[in-house]
Order: C-alpha cells, then structure tokens, then sequence
C-alpha cells in the first residue's frame, strides 16, 4: 500500500472545509508516515492565489508553526491550480497537473504499479454533478483506481437525493464514492462496533427484553453564526438528524455483521434502516431560538441571512421506531440542537427497570457513550452506599478516555475518514441504499412540517431547549430520570 503512487485533487481548496478540515487531516496523516511514500496533494478552486497566499490558507488551521520543518515538507508535495468549475479547459490543465506530478514521483508506468487517484470535493452540493462530469470527460484515467470523495447535503429530501444519487452514479461506479459523514469517523461512533460485539455482556441484553428507550443526543453551544443562509434552508432534521444521528443509531441497533468487510457492515445497517418507520408529526417536538432576556445573544432570526419569518427548526426531538423482532417497542429518540446550554453528543441506552423486588427500583441501568467532548463510556450502576449505610447509591462503572488513555491523541474524524479513502475502506462512508432509506424516513415529516408550516417552540439562545423537553423524552419514550 505505501508504495502506491497518489493523487490527491482537493476541489474548493481556497474554501472553508478545505482549510478547517481537509488540508488539516492531510497533515496530520502525513505527519504521522500514513500517506503513502509518493503522494501529491492539488488543490484546485477559482480564486487565482499567489503560492504565499495558498500556504496561508491552508495551514491556518495546522497546529504548528507554518516554518515548522514538517510543514515545510508537506508544502513540498502540495501544489495549487486555479480553474473554473465548469470549464472543460481547466480541467484539461488539472489533468496535466495529475500527469506531470506522477511523473516528478517516479512514474514507471509499468503494467503492475499501482496508481490511484483521489477527487475530494470540499465543495457545495450545486456544483457535484458538474464537476462530477468535469472529471469523467477530461481528468478520469481510467487505467489507475478512482475514487471520488463528496460531502452532504446529499439532496434535499427523497426525490432530490434519488435525483443526485443517479447523476452521480451515472458517473462513477459506487464503489469509486466516498460518502463522507464524519460522525462515522469520530472515535466513539468507531467504538461502538468493538463495545458491541467483541464484548460476551452487552450483546445478551441487547434487545427489547432490556431496554427500556434509547436516546441520541446532540447538543452545540453557538447558533448559526454567518452559516443562517446555508442552515435556513436545511434546518437542524436535514442537518444533522437524517444524517449524523441516525447513522449512529444504525450502527447501535444494526446486528452483528457477518465479517467486518465494508459491505457485511454496510449490508446491516441498511437492513436495520428499512425496517424503521417514517417518523410522525406527533412524535416530534420542534424549536427555535431567541435571544437571551439580556440580549447579549441574538436569536436565530436575528441572524442577517435568515428571513425574518423563518419557521425552520433549530432543535429537534423525534421519537423513532424500529419495526423488527429484536426492536418492536423500544423508542428511540434523537434530540438536537443549536444554541443550547452546552456541546455534548451521546448515546444513552436506559434499561429496564429491575423485574424483582428485593431491593426498591433507585433508578434504571444506563449505558452512555459519550462521542463528545470528552470521549468516554459509563454504566450507571447501582450499589450499596459505602460505610454503614445500607441504602443504595447511583454510581459509574467510568471508563474515560482522556483518564485511561492520555498519551493517546484521538484523531480528528477527518483524518480517520481520509485514511480509510487511501485504504479503499468503505466501511465508514454511507452507501447509496442507505442514504435512500435515511430520506425515506425523513422525507414524510419534513415535507409535512413545510406544508403545514409548523410554527417551532421558542427557546431562549443558551437553555436545554423549548419547554417540555424532558416531559416530551418520558411521556414519548417512557424515559425516566436517572439520579446521579
Ligand atoms: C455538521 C453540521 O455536519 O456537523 C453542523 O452541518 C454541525 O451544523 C457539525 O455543527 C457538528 O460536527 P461536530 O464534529 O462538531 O460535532
């Protein structure tokens, strides 16, 4: 694999993904030795850059100084190529970029050595289909590997991600596409299939018999800040619910796989997908924030690129179902919001209460992940208190990370998910089948809010969210509150 010769083209180098998380994931692979020994990097956008320009750009976000000698040798193998993103012409010229590059790396062209190409386009989902035929017509080789990395939003809603889906595909093979959700590049969302199956206790009470609801939770301190434009049309369910939370919730409820190849898992989570029903109106709660009383935080339709009479959700509770033996009547509620009271994302499994009276019922088991910020895995366990009391006391079995693991830098997803594209792993991108059966279960709610313009809950910028959410979780969901 290290001696694979590599192209990496990164499509809207000069834009904020590139810059905040691509180029920054580059770096670090490369720091650590994991790209291969003869790798390119292009970047490639419109904006005409002077080289000085280009380096500040991408290294803004590089955690060492920009002299740094490893800096200096990444920079070594990155070069940039201005061009429009439908001229036919330009991409001529990317291709002879790609071309004299292979050959500054030592291109023997000989029938056994191993070229790849990697198209990562950090680009909004407008231009994928254009630029998608750009590459087919002028920069594809078809005689090395392809594989060609794209981002969401994949498509508004059934339809329109169908609509995408066969542009794409009409392009390139599926198994040529990355689908990046980069929550199945964060460490705890990676973990979930070694707790799950490499463990003899969890999968025995994995099941209706145990568990009671399951809750997803995804919570961020700041509001739209400069992204109301892009955010407004999307809102929070399109923005992180059919996606991130519900992929996280596939891998969670999905069963074992047959071997860990890219397809055996990807074969589970679609099957555990197809059995969830479209989400109801009643079973979801919907808001959106305002200022502070202080004002010192402004609301969302304070926020220029948002209308003033935007009714798009910023936070979002909904109660799903998995319709299949294993699932039949565990609730499963995702919440998310912006603006809230604190940035955590987890995954709680409450159990049952306990079925025999010998001591009273305290409070329920819960498994946590945390996936964020702090990674780390606690039960909730009860036991007696300690010292002469005889009474019984919510405690943890906690395993955290920063704690247990502290000389371990736990990579950002980007880097994880990179890797994998340089590995030909699939494991960790979205399938075509999947992402249609994350719309179908969607795309009736959210075409349902749009028609009947359902005016969300107000929540004050800051708070746990509009009132009643914790009503809505235990009246929904039979969640009960566990004490601490
Ligand atoms: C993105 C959403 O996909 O995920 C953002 O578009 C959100 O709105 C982000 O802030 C959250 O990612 P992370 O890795 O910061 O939890």
């Amino acid at each position: 694999r290290h001696d694979v010769l590599t192209t990496i083209v990164v499509f809207g180098a000069s834009g904020d993904l590139a810059k905040k998380k691509t180029y920054p994931a580059l770096f670090h692979l490369f720091q650590q030795g994991l790209l291969p020994k003869r790798t390119r990097i292009i970047g490639y956008a419109r904006t005409q850059m002077e080289r000085e320009k280009f380096v500040g750009r991408v290294t803004a976000f590089f955690k060492v100084a920009v002299d740094a000698p490893e800096v200096v040798r990444f920079l070594a193998i990155c070069e940039y190529v201005c061009g429009q993103y439908d001229v036919a012409g330009d991409f001529q010229r990317l291709r002879s970029a790609i071309d004299d590059s292979e050959l500054a790396m030592g291109k023997g062209g000989g029938p056994s050595e191993e070229r790849v190409h990697i198209y990562y386009l950090a680009l909004p989902p407008s231009v994928f289909v254009s630029v998608g035929e750009q590459i087919k017509h002028n920069v594809y080789d078809g005689t090395c590997t392809n594989r060609i990395v794209i981002e969401k939003p994949f498509g508004h809603d059934l339809d329109s991600s169908r609509e995408l889906s066969r542009a794409i595909g009409a392009l390139f093979a599926e198994d040529e596409i990355y689908r990046i959700d980069h929550y199945l590049g964060k460490e705890m969302v990676k973990n979930i299939l070694a707790l799950r199956f490499a463990n003899v206790f969890y999968e025995v009470v994995w099941n209706r018999h145990f568990i009671s609801n399951v809750q997803i939770t995804f919570k961020e301190p700041f509001g739209t800040e400069g992204r109301g434009g892009y955010f407004d049309e999307f809102g929070i369910i399109r923005d992180v619910m059919q996606n991130h939370l519900l992929q996280v919730l596939s891998i969670v409820a999905m069963r074992q796989p047959e071997s860990l190849r890219s397809e055996d898992i990807r074969d589970r989570k679609t099957e555990v997908l197809r059995r969830i029903l479209p989400i109801q109106l009643e079973d979801t709660l919907l808001g959106q924030y305002v200022a502070t009383r202080t004002g010192d935080k402004p609301g969302y339709k304070d926020d220029d690129t948002v209308p003033k009479d935007s009714t798009t959700a910023t936070y979002a509770q909904c109660v799903l179902h998995v319709d299949n033996d294993r699932w039949r009547g565990v609730p499963w509620v995702m919440k998310a919001g912006k603006a809230l009271d604190e940035a955590k994302m987890t995954i709680r499994i409450q159990f049952k209460d306990m079925p025999n009276a010998l001591f009273p019922n305290l409070a329920r088991n819960e498994l946590v992940i945390q996936v964020s910020p702090k990674e780390s895995v606690y039960i909730k366990t009860i036991v007696k208190e300690p010292g002469l009391s005889t009474n019984l006391a919510m405690s943890e079995l906690d395993l955290s990370y920063h704690k247990r693991y502290q000389d371990i830098h736990i990579p950002d997803a980007y880097a994880t998910l990179i890797l994998d594209v340089l590995n030909g792993d699939h494991s960790n991108f979205v399938r075509s089948d999947e992402l249609d059966e994350a719309w179908r279960i969607f795309t009736p709610l959210l075409h349902q809010i749009e028609k009947e313009k359902v005016v969300p809950l107000p929540y004050e910028y800051g708070s746990r969210g509009p009132k009643g959410v914790d009503e809505f979780a235990s009246e929904r969901a039979g969640y009960k509150l566990s004490a601490r």
